[in-house]
Formats: structure tokens, sequence, C-alpha cells
């Protein structure tokens, strides 16, 4: 039907006639010109109707956005000064000979080139939000991004197996979206919260390597980097060392921000947990900021002040500062600003000092704790801190995870400012690393019990295995996360690959043999039969789609995503089900008024 793509005319057809399909984005009456933007997924192209013919004028009056028109016009400059220099078609502009109404459109609910329309507009209306040139960008780039990663892939001797999506629970740790079975009364499916077994038994199977782009269900609480059900590039390799497979993914990922956005990454520094924990208080920490923690249980230990001394000398207590270059311009409003905000943390406050004059010690600081401190550990904190005149230096002390949560958001916070951004503090950059020597453990302090940190198939570090009933907060897993700017990208490991170790993890875990049969009997036999070490990882292709259109939520680069209540607001999903589809399925709801 048509010869060119609105988006396509450029000079290179000038003079020629051309045939367009397309969207009628915006209509300018000139009196006596009309102009029309005709849109389609390409970009837009502007179409010229004179009233010298009469019959296509008086069609071209009646058009409104979100008309679907065809064209058919002559290429010609368009007068200088008018060129847009931000169009491929800019220099250019369509004479229109005939116009025809494919189809009229009722008044869409919004300009389509609003930019300030709420998530629920853009949701309930989807198919029109879709129309917008960024999301046709945004989804285009997707689809790039998967058609490099599969090339990579291939080239790589991956093959893609498909995997059930109607399974049994896997063990990623988020709650399960259940299918009831119509077949067996009482019984349910999960859908998968990732195919980590599958890919397993893959291995075992002896397709050494394995991937799939492909949806993953996980019912948790929402956030800007999370969906409900989201899609991995899950990869499984055998005969791959921890370090192999690192390089071959680095390696994946900058050959896919090369060829899809012509972005080089830098190398990948490498950084153990521990080092992460210590400096930025998060496993995924954002290099683009220039704030870094500096550790100070140590000094805190007989200071008068309970507030930092507790704890500094109760064990898992940590006390840590975090110094702001400049940071001494910050007004008590700012600062009050920021304790609210360390407040969602679960910090109970923000002690802070200014650093007015480094050489007058205690007497050229300016700060409500410094009288609780001594001089001894005054001196250590600008040592350590490297303080500056013109410093603001605040404090986190409490349980280690909650200093770490909330003096870790704080550098971000901070980092990610206006002030942060006009004083040197963040570094417009692409910052990609490792994250690699993670626990296999963390003690769950409600349960007094231990929980895998990855899942129970992660391989503990050489040598660690004996840990796992000695000492299993000190034991060390073979597991390793991709970070990009403070999110994590993907994640993996080697598994274990022998029955008798993954007993003794079970054993950590406090799964009984009699349960890890029930829940994962088919991994364990299959173990039995010569598995192969193996090991991989798994990358959130929304997130690094959204991270390469620098888009502020993973929703904007997913056609159909659920709103941050979980629901589908196109669609009106989840929704009541008839009486006659419940009793099929053998259920009868407990709270009836709830659901109508
Ligand atoms: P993990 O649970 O770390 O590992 O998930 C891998 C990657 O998937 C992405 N991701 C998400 N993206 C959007 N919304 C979510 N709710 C969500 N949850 C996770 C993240 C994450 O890094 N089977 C293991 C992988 C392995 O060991 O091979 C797994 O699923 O980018
Ligand atoms: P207080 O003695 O409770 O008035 O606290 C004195 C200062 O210490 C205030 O600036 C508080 O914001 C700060 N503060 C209180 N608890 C903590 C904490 N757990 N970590 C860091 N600073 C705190």
């Amino acid at each position: 039907m048509r010869t060119t793509y609105c988006g396509l005319v450029s000079e290179a057809l000038m003079d020629q006639t051309v045939t367009l399909m397309g969207w009628a984005h915006r209509r300018r009456d000139h009196g006596g010109v009309i102009f029309i933007d005709l849109r389609d997924r390409e970009g837009l192209v502007q179409i010229v109707c004179d009233p010298d013919r009469p019959e296509m004028f008086k069609t071209a009056e009646g058009v409104r956005g979100e008309f679907c028109l065809k064209v058919v016009g002559k290429v010609r400059a368009r007068p200088a000064g008018t060129e847009n220099a931000n169009l491929v078609s800019g220099k250019v502009e369509v004479l229109c000979h005939e116009l025809e109404v494919l189809n009229a459109s009722v008044t869409p609910p919004f300009q389509l080139d609003d930019d300030n329309l709420s998530e629920t507009v853009r949701l309930t209306h989807r198919v029109l939000d879709l129309r917008r040139p960024a999301m046709q960008k945004n989804l285009m780039l997707r689809y790039r991004v998967a058609m490099e990663v599969r090339k990579f892939l291939d080239a790589n001797g991956f093959v893609d197996i498909e995997t059930p999506m109607l399974t049994k629970s896997t063990p990623e740790g988020a709650r399960d979206y259940l299918v009831p079975s119509r077949v067996h009364d009482g019984q349910f499916f999960a859908l998968p919260q990732s195919p980590q077994l599958f890919k397993q038994l893959l291995m075992v199977a002896g397709f050494d390597r394995y991937y799939q782009i492909t949806k993953c269900f996980r019912d948790e609480d929402l956030r800007a980097d999370r969906q409900p059900e989201f899609t991995q590039i899950d990869i499984e390799t055998s005969f791959l060392t921890e370090e192999e497979i690192r390089a071959m993914f680095e390696g994946m990922i900058r050959t896919v921000f090369k060829n899809a956005i012509g972005v080089d990454l830098p190398v990948y520094p490498v950084m153990s947990y521990a080092d992460a924990m210590f400096k930025y208080g998060s496993d995924k920490p954002d290099l683009r900021v220039k704030l870094q923690f500096t550790e100070l249980t140590e000094v805190m230990k007989d200071v008068d002040f309970k507030v930092f001394s507790t704890p500094a000398t109760t064990p898992g207590g940590r006390v840590v500062a975090l110094r702001v270059p400049g940071g001494g311009e910050m007004s008590r409003g700012e600062i009050d600003g920021y304790t609210e905000f360390v407040k969602i943390y679960g910090a109970k406050g923000l002690a802070w000092v200014k650093v007015n004059d480094v050489a007058k010690g205690r007497e050229g600081l300016q700060s409500p704790i410094v009288k609780n401190l001594h001089d001894a550990a005054i001196a250590e904190i600008l040592a350590r801190t490297g303080a500056c005149n013109g410093d603001l230096i605040f404090f986190g002390a409490d349980k280690a995870k909650v200093v770490n949560d909330a003096i870790g958001a704080l550098r971000i916070k901070i980092g990610h400012s206006e002030f942060g951004k006009s004083h040197g503090l963040f570094d417009d950059v692409w910052a990609p690393l490792w994250v690699v020597d993670f626990p296999m453990f963390e003690h769950d302090e409600e349960e007094d019990r231990w929980n895998a940190v990855h899942h129970p198939f992660t391989s503990p570090k050489d040598g660690h295995e004996n840990l796992m009933d000695t000492d299993p907060g000190a034991c060390i897993a073979k597991a390793y996360d991709m970070v990009l700017n403070g999110w994590e990208l993907g994640g993996g490991s080697i598994r274990i690959h022998r029955a008798e170790v993954q007993s003794k993890v079970f054993d950590a875990l406090k799964i009984t043999p009699e349960d890890a049969k029930v829940k994962f009997g088919f991994l364990l036999d299959a173990l039995q039969y010569g598995a192969p070490p193996h090991g991989g990882l798994a990358f959130g292709l929304d997130r690094l789609v959204t991270l390469m259109t620098k888009a502020e939520s993973i929703r904007d680069v997913i056609a159909f995503p659920k709103t941050q209540r979980a629901q589908c607001l196109l669609t009106g999903a989840p929704s009541l089900v008839d009486e006659k589809q419940l009793r099929e399925l053998h259920i009868r709801l407990r709270n009836p008024q709830a659901a109508a």
C-alpha cells in the first residue's frame, strides 16, 4: 500500500512521488494552507495541503488527531528557515496530491506529545500511549537488544530451549503465583520464578549450553525496577569456571551495548560482596556516586555517646561516617530533610558534623554531637574520613543492616541530588561492575535460621564446604552479580553438581531429606547420574533496556505492564471469575464480600 515510511522520507527522495500511511500527529491550519505531521513507527514527516486541490483540501480540513491517513504526494525541500534538525525528514516536506482518511479517530483522551501524563492515564489507554514516539523507540530498542543477545549466544553455541510455565514452585525466594488444577482437585501448579531447576536439568541432560529469553513470575512487593512478570535472559553452561562465565557475559553485555546503542562499556571492576558492603553499604553500588563510607565501629567503642558506643560494642552493630565534600553549605533544613529520609530505612537519627576549620580540631567543628566525643575519637574521625574545610560528615550507628541501608540510600540520594551533581559527587558515565564472593547464607533473626542468599543450589567456594556445618555465616558462595549504575542487572552462580554437597546445604538450611525429596527430588535424582560441573546466570531484560533507554521505570520498556499494585489497567486483570469456573477448579472463596 505504501512506498516508504513517513519517518524515512528524506532529501534522498527529493522530487519523487511517495505514498505514505500513518497517523495525524498534529494538524495546523495556517489559513489557506493545512499542515499535517504524519507519523508512523519510523517518525514524522510534514504534509502540506494546498487549497488548489479543493477535494483533497476539504478532506484535510476534516482531519483530526490520530486519524489514520493515506497520503500521496511529492517530496520537496522545506522553505529556508523552516527545517527541523531533529527529524530525518526535517529538511523536506510532502506536497499532498491525494488524501484519504483510512479511519477516523474519536478525540484521544490526551495529546500524544503531552509529557506530563499520569501513569494511570497512560496504562489505561496503553494503545495510544504506545503510539508515542518515545514508547515506540523503547520497544524497538528492546527488540534490538534481544536480537543482539540471541546473535551473541547463537555464535557461542547456546541453544534456545523452552521450559514449562505450569510447573512446581522454584526456590528464588519470592511468593509464587499459583494456578489451580481442574483435573487434580486441590492441587496447584506454580508459575516459574525462573527456569532455574530446568536449566540445571538440561545441563545434566548434556545440552552443554542453554539459553532462553523467558517470562518469570514473582508475587512480591513492586518497585520501579520490579514487575510481577518480567523477562529474563536465562543462561546455563557446563564446564566453564566462574571466571570464564563472567568473562563471557561481560563480553555479551558489552557487545549488546555497542551494537544496540553504540556505547563502549568500560572493563568491569570486580568487587567482593564484603568490600561493597564495607564501602557502600550495598551489594549493588552505584559507582557513579563519588561518596564512600568510613568505618568507625572500632573508634566508637569507648566514647560516652551511647548512640555510637552501643552499636559499636554490640555484635552485628556498625558505626560509619559519610563525608560529603562541600556539604558544609547545606542548610539545617536540608540536613533535617535527610534525617527524615534515613528514617524510611529504619535509622533512628542522623548525626552530623560540619567541618569549618580542620586545623582547629574540636573548636573548628559545628555539630550537635561533638560534645559527646573525646578528643581521640574526633581526631580519628577527621583523619579517617580525610575531612577538609567546608565538608559535612554524616554518621550512621545501629545494626549493620540498618546502617548499610540508611547510609547507603543517603549516599545515593545526595549523589543524585542537584547538590551532588553541582559538587562533582556524581559522574554521568556507565558504571558497571561485578560483585562476587557473596556469602552462602544469611541469618534470619526473627526465625533464627539460615537462608540461602542466592538459592540453595549455589556451590560454596572450594574449601568452604565444611564451614557449612561449623560456621555458615563465614561460608562464601561461587555467586556473582552484574551491577550497572546501581541496578542489579543479572546474577548467577556455579551450581552444586554433587549430591553430598547438596545435602550439606539442605542441612544448613534445615531442609530435611524428606522435604528436599518432596520439593526438589527430581533435581537430586538427576544429580546422581554423572551431573557435569555447571553454572550460569540470568539477566533482567526489562532492567537492561530500562538502563539503556534511561527510562524512569521498567514499565516504560514493557508493552503491557502491571501497575505498582500488580494490576493491568488496560484489561482490568486480575478480575472476578464466574462461579462455574471456580466450581470446576474446586475453589470456594473465603471472603466473597471482599471479592465482590
Ligand atoms: P535472580 O533472582 O537474581 O536470579 O534474577 C535474575 C535477574 O532478573 C531480574 N529480576 C527482575 N526484573 C524485574 N522484576 C523483577 N521482579 C525481577 N526479579 C529479578 C534482575 C535479576 O538480576 N535463577 C537465578 C539466576 C541464576 O542463578 O542463573 C535467578 O533468577 O535483573
Ligand atoms: P540524641 O542524643 O538522640 O538527641 O541524638 C543526637 C544526634 O544523634 C542527633 O543528631 C540524632 O539525629 C543523631 N542520632 C540519633 N540516633 C542515631 C543513629 N542511630 N545513628 C546516627 N545518628 C543518630
